[in-house]
């Protein structure tokens, strides 16, 4: 693939590829000096039409570890609020012979748009309510590594199951997990409250859950997603509070699942709706920090990977 557009995408061996090449960015980035040359010379466009603070941050981050210069387009300062349209967004972008532009939009399918008219990869950080590749893989680099710190082998995830509850019905990451965790041989249960939920979810292979405390029975690793009120127009949006009565994880509900269950957010969090503080911050089952860590790694990874056919380095790039 030239691209790296979402998890759909992707076969089981290349996901399990950019999970085993993003190990030794995870020992890089834990050193004192954090810097190789291996993308000397590219230039690193970061198109954000959408707030961010992980994901702009660790790809900028990435791209500087690895040696690029990484120029960030913040669609607010931009020409788009000139009225300029994306596709002329892409073609200027193009002009200016970057080597790789990451973008998150908020439209569904915007980086596929973007990707069929210019020259370089481009990497999804984010569009609407379809993909989000990079938060998917993130989260499984972290999930592997917090079962391997407990001896388990986790080479991949069959046998653990794995409930991702929030709003499903707006999330790309709910979706980009989803694909993820089921190709790496995980059981996955969706939560959320019937309006939040797709119909007809239950065909790409989840259990579908609209009681959290039913959900959570035997979990081994338990995924929150805060509620999307951005995306949500004229539907159901429920209060904080009742949200929080009835799906919120709390130390109470946690105590439900296996006592070792994990706990994992993307990222932002509401405290207090859908995640209780003293969850979130539990030592020995919060491996939220742990997913931002390897959200650098992984995307040095898909960076690293995806410009390899332009660097003439073999790889990933050439075998797909
Ligand atoms: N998880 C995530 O995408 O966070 P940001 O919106 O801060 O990038």
């Amino acid at each position: 693939h030239r691209d790296l557009l979402g998890i759909g995408q992707l076969e089981r061996h290349e996901i399990l590829f950019l999970l085993d090449e993003a190990e030794q960015w995870v020992a890089l980035n834990r050193q004192r000096s954090k810097h190789v040359d291996a993308l000397a010379g590219l230039t690193i466009i970061n198109a954000f039409f959408e707030n961010s603070t992980r994901t702009l941050l660790s790809f900028e981050i990435a791209g500087k570890r690895l040696g690029a210069d990484v120029v960030n387009m913040h669609a607010a300062q931009s020409s788009v609020k000139k009225g300029e349209t994306l596709i002329d967004t892409a073609i200027t972008l193009n002009a200016m012979r970057a080597d790789a532009i990451v973008i998150r939009h908020g439209s569904s399918g915007a980086t596929g748009l973007i990707a069929d008219k210019v020259d370089c990869p481009v990497l999804n950080a984010g569009d609407g309510q379809h993909e989000h590749p990079t938060q998917a893989l993130l989260d499984a680099l972290a999930l592997r590594h917090a079962l391997r710190e407990r001896g388990e082998a986790a080479d991949d995830f069959t046998g653990q199951t794995i409930v991702i509850c929030g709003d499903i019905l707006h999330s790309r990451v709910a979706r980009s997990n989803l694909l993820c965790l089921q190709a790496l041989g995980a059981s996955v249960r969706l939560c959320a409250p019937p309006a939040l939920m797709p119909v007809g979810i239950e065909a790409m292979g989840a259990e579908v859950f609209h009681d959290f405390d039913a959900a959570l029975d035997g979990a081994d690793v338990v995924m929150m997603l805060r509620l999307q009120s951005e995306r949500m127009s004229g539907q159901f949006i429920p209060s904080a509070r009742e949200y929080h009565h009835l799906y919120g994880l709390t130390k109470i509900r946690l105590a439900k699942a296996k006592t070792d269950t994990l706990v994992m957010h993307p990222g932002p969090m509401n405290r207090g709706v859908e995640i209780d503080s003293d969850v979130a911050d539990m030592i020995d089952r919060s491996i939220i920090t742990r997913q931002v860590e390897m959200g650098v790694a992984i995307r040095m990874s898909c960076l690293d990977v995806l410009t390899r056919r332009a660097r003439g380095v073999e790889g990933w790039g050439d075998a797909a």
